[in-house]
């Protein structure tokens, strides 16, 4: 939303609220895309749309952060983001129900465990339906709504350490598929930066390493090799993203798109 200045007015506290803004999360039920709900919400925004398709959770803590957070609009939607049609509907009702879009955390993901050698169109689409091509339709129907309002924008990608390295097939095995997906959504914000800079939006992803979230496992031999694996020697807490996210989505960050932010402990330089 901001546009270059070289005032000395400028404040960096100020320039991290979100005081004014629409967010929509996808994944907002739970994990990580929770987190970054919360964080919009202590930012001030002016409401925050929560998308996933866990709709007992999702109405359980929309009601929950309404409670504690009573000056922010919260409202949750059922939304399958692999569905493109789907996705045209629930963007159009946000729109008519908040007015805008400022801001967009395409967040929704799923792991899939199979060797690459036993790939069928079945399970190779799986996670590719949800983590390529629904991050794809939810961050291009707010891209266009952005592009309509004409007053710029933020769009952050959830991308993953995995976008970068590759797990270990000894104690993750059969995540190339998911691997191959998160690699898309790192290069996914470098092409949408780039192709929507001319409208002031800004797209950047964000790559966690290895979080406790329901997603993630939690055996004791997978937690022990993450923690071992980590420089920081542990593995983030899901509220350990929502920092970076708040900066992304902020006018603190009003010169950066195109990039990616690892919040991962500093595990892929290890
Ligand atoms: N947990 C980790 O260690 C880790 C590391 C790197 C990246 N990530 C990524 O972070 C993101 C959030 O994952 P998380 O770890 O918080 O997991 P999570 O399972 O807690 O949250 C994912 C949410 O997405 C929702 N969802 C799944 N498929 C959907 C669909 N088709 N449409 C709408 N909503 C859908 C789920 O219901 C869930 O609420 C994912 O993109 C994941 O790949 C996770």
């Amino acid at each position: 939303m901001t546009t270059a200045t070289t005032e000395r007015s400028f404040n960096v506290s100020d320039a991290l609220k979100l005081t004014g803004r629409v967010c929509v999360v996808t994944g907002a039920a739970s994990g990580m895309g929770y987190e970054i709900v919360r964080g919009f919400a202590q930012s001030d925004a002016r409401g925050i749309a929560m998308i996933d398709i866990n709709d007992d959770l999702g109405e359980k803590v929309r009601g929950e952060l309404s409670a504690e957070f009573p000056n922010v609009t919260f409202k949750y939607y059922h939304l399958n983001i692999s569905e493109y049609e789907d996705v045209q509907k629930i963007y159009a009702q946000i729109v008519e129900d908040f007015g805008e879009i400022n801001v967009q955390v395409s967040c929704a993901g799923i792991a899939g465990y199979t060797a690459a050698v036993d790939h069928t169109p079945e399970t190779w689409h799986k996670v590719l339906n949800v983590n390529l091509h629904g991050t794809f339709w939810t961050a291009q129907a707010a891209g266009r709504q952005m592009i309509k309002q004409n007053k710029g924008g933020s769009i952050i990608i959830i991308g993953s350490i995995s976008a970068h390295v590759v797990n270990r097939p000894d104690f993750q095995p059969g995540l190339s598929n998911y691997c191959i997906s998160k690699g898309a959504c790192v290069q996914m914000a470098k092409v949408l930066g780039v192709e929507w800079a001319q409208h002031n939006i800004r797209v950047n992803s964000l790559s966690p390493g290895n979080m406790k979230t329901p997603l993630a496992p939690t055996d004791e031999k997978s937690i022990n090799f993450f923690n071992h694996y980590t420089p920081l020697g542990r593995m983030g807490a899901a509220w350990e993203v929502a920092g970076a996210a708040v900066y992304l989505a902020s006018d603190a960050s009003s010169f950066q798109t195109s990039t990616d932010i690892l919040v991962d402990g500093g595990l892929v330089h290890w």
